[in-house]
């Protein structure tokens, strides 16, 4: 059987939920390793549409196994609040299937305080870059695994003891409240949810998956993000500060490269992206705006409204080789339907010499050279333009399409 990674090709958003969704059909398992809160995966079944930040998007088949990878960020509050919520909506969650790695880390009351305003980067305020920096600095972050311990208190209190003159300086500490009261409190919010999660705690999901592989399960690996918001292969600062891309994947669950068979790409038939950063194929004209209401493109975590742009095959082929995706998955081809001409870049202009390449350090000099390609009337058939859109797109960047994505339910999708 197959282990495949779902990740994200261009800035997010593009539709990971719903592929790993459909693909969790024929799954065992499905684990999602990198990122927290920030993100949003929809996942729409008939009438019913779930935004799913933390929990994997194969939830809705209650027989499948679940694993939330150390390579994640976790508030707690919405963990629980995600859970309980699917539980209302008849959805079957609990320990026996939802498995958390105890080396994830939480994200404190306090690291979404520092990054509540998105700042520079236009961040989504959840607390995200300040979390992994604990956890890249090591001495003051807190695991899943300490939180749910009895010891959690007195690793609370070593935490806010280092960080309690920082956290006044800024602002974050109520206004006259002591070290002592700010713990007291911090533990107080914390400790009924540290009790909730502390069945799902798990110091065994490498063990748990690579055993899975070993017994030929089907076993889906759930990117979040996208590749240009990976903080080493991303359009850096304007990032994320995980590693959505393919190798995230073995780092943020603890399973080898060797054990991945497939990787799919998820892309959108335009672009987007939310928060700041370079554009290059960004539409900020009336069409720009009617794509972002007919595709619905504002953030599922957030509401923001997202930025719409065309196709950009060079990040295609980026995404490729970053990856190393062995297919794609193309998402939202009818929000374009009777778009007419449909444009794509192919290539950039940068100080007047051609590039097919994503010129991703020279980004600020770089000009899109697009192509015309006639629009479609139905993306629910591949005939005709819409069938010449996704064989230029497999010609340019030599990535087979192998699902075709024409509408957010489950059931609109052609798989070739
Ligand atoms: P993710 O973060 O990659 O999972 O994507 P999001 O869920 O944040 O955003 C994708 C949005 O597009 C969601 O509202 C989906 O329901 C919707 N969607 C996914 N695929 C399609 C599609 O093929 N067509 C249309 N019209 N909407 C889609
Ligand atoms: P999914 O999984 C789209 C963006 C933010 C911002 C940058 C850094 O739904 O595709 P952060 O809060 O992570 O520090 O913000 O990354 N961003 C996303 N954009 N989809 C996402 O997730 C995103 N997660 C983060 O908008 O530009
Ligand atoms: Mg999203």
């Amino acid at each position: 059987m197959t282990v495949t990674v779902v990740v994200g090709t261009q800035w997010g958003d593009e539709g990971k939920g719903k592929i790993v969704d459909m693909l969790a059909e024929d799954a065992d398992i499905i684990a999602r390793y990198g990122g927290g809160n920030n993100a949003g995966h929809t996942v729409v079944v008939g009438s019913e549409t779930f935004k799913l930040h933390h929990i994997p998007s194969g939830v809705l088949y209650p027989d499948k196994l679940l694993a939330m990878g150390n390579g994640m960020v976790i508030t707690p509050e919405v963990l629980v609040g995600e859970i309980e919520g699917l539980k209302e909506r008849g959805i079957e969650i609990g320990p026996h299937r939802l498995r958390i790695s105890n080396h994830a880390h939480v994200i404190m009351p306090y690291h979404q305080a520092i990054d509540g305003g998105g700042g520079k980067i236009g961040t989504t305020g959840r607390g995200i870059g300040p979390c992994y920096q604990d956890k890249a600095e090591r001495t003051e972050a807190i695991r899943m695994g300490d939180f749910v311990k009895p010891g959690f208190r007195n690793r609370l209190w070593e935490v806010v003891e280092a960080k309690f003159p920082v956290l006044s300086f800024m602002g974050v500490v109520p206004e006259g409240l002591s070290q002592k009261a700010y713990a007291a409190l911090l533990y107080e919010q914390l400790s009924p949810l540290a009790e909730f999660l502390g069945p799902y705690i798990d110091g065994h999901i490498p063990e748990i998956l690579n055993t899975a592989i070993d017994l030929g399960k089907e076993v889906i690996l759930e990117g979040a993000q996208g590749t240009l918001l990976d903080i080493d292969q991303g359009t850096y600062p304007y990032v994320t500060s995980s590693s959505p891309t393919a190798g995230g994947a073995c780092t943020g669950l603890g399973i080898g490269p060797t054990r991945i068979d497939e990787v799919t790409g998820v892309a959108k038939a335009y672009t987007t992206r939310v928060g700041n950063g370079p554009f290059p194929t960004e539409l900020t004209d009336e069409l720009g705006e009617k794509i972002r209401i007919v595709g619905g493109e504002y953030g599922t975590t957030t509401g923001r409204p997202r930025r719409v742009g065309w196709l950009d095959i060079p990040i295609l082929k980026y995404a490729a080789i970053i990856n190393g995706l062995t297919q794609l998955a193309l998402t939202k081809a009818d929000v374009l339907n009777g778009i007419n001409p449909v444009k794509v870049c192919v290539g950039y202009e940068v100080d007047g010499r051609r590039t097919d390449a994503f010129p991703i350090d020279d980004l600020d000099r770089a000009k899109p050279i697009y192509e015309e390609i006639q629009g479609w009337r139905d993306a629910s058939r591949i005939e005709g333009n819409f069938r010449r859109y996704i064989e230029r797109i497999e010609g340019l960047t030599g990535v087979p399409v192998t699902i075709v994505s024409y509408g957010p339910d489950r059931r609109d999708t052609i798989l070739r």
